[in-house]
């Protein structure tokens, strides 16, 4: 049985007074009302130590990205390990999201690098693919995103410690959602290319949460589809009120 993940990626937000209140107003919504599901708040690294040191029972917390780097420490100037991630409270932590592949120039082997990192040490990667709107376009949105998974995957994953998250690039921060025939058919797709991979009881286990663009008014349907575990939340996880209406609707 796969249980709903419901996550919320600050990106490059909030200042430490800001982000705090953001943290407290998530933490006390959802220690008052916990439901079946799993909940994950990724803040920038600036404050995810500052935020963990809150009372944050029934909350999980995660970096937005690990060091490519294959040590705990050492020269890599401006880098964060996934062992110092983890020694901040985090239990989880993204990797590959479309704006480090674009604006970072992250391969899939990168990402990989990540993941593998991040599995050592027993963070929960959430690893990140979608298409751009000229690949779906060009009718290649399945194709580019089950090579994603296939190169971006390691072979150390499992179904409990990585999630995988679709995450349309042309649907990000952009209130435009893909019909919900093409997010089942999409994570459908990943779900089978995940089993080509590491096994049909892998594949089963592992959560594949959709983002991009989700909102208290769609969530409902979204995270009720077909092979949808659960949602990734930009811009709508920076309002205690948009982020606690997502959750609302899976209690
Ligand atoms: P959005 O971002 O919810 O603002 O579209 C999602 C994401 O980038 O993870």
């Amino acid at each position: 049985m796969r249980r709903k993940l419901i996550a919320g990626n600050w990106k490059m937000n909030q200042t430490k007074k800001d982000g705090l209140a953001l943290a407290k107003g998530v933490f006390e919504a959802v220690a008052a009302q916990k439901g079946d599901f799993d909940v994950l708040v990724c803040p920038p690294m600036s404050l995810l130590g500052l935020i963990a040191d809150l009372p944050h029972d029934g909350v999980a917390l995660g970096s937005q990205d690990v060091s490519v780097a294959p040590k705990d420490f050492g020269a890599y100037t401006g880098d964060v390990s996934a062992a110092q991630v983890l020694d901040l409270g985090a239990s989880y932590a993204i990797v590959g999201h479309s704006e480090r592949r674009a604006m970072r120039y992250e391969t899939d082997l990168v990402v990989r690098e990540k993941a593998v990192n991040a599995i050592s040490k027993g963070l929960i990667p959430v690893i990140c693919v979608g298409e751009t709107l000229e690949e779906r376009e060009s009718g290649q949105a399945l194709s580019v995103v089950c090579r994603q998974v296939r190169e971006s995957v390691p072979s150390t994953s499992t179904g409990e410690n990585t999630v995988i998250a679709y995450e349309p690039v042309w649907a990000i921060g952009t209130g435009k959602v893909p019909s919900l025939a093409d997010v089942e058919e999409m994570h459908t797709a990943i779900r089978a290319e995940v089993a080509a991979l590491l096994g049909q009881e892998v594949a089963d286990n592992m959560r594949l949460l959709y983002g991009g663009s989700v909102k208290p008014s769609n969530a409902h349907e979204l995270l009720n589809a077909q092979n949808v575990d659960g949602a990734l939340i930009g811009g709508a996880s920076l309002k205690v009120e948009d982020f606690w209406g997502i959750i609302q609707t899976q209690l």
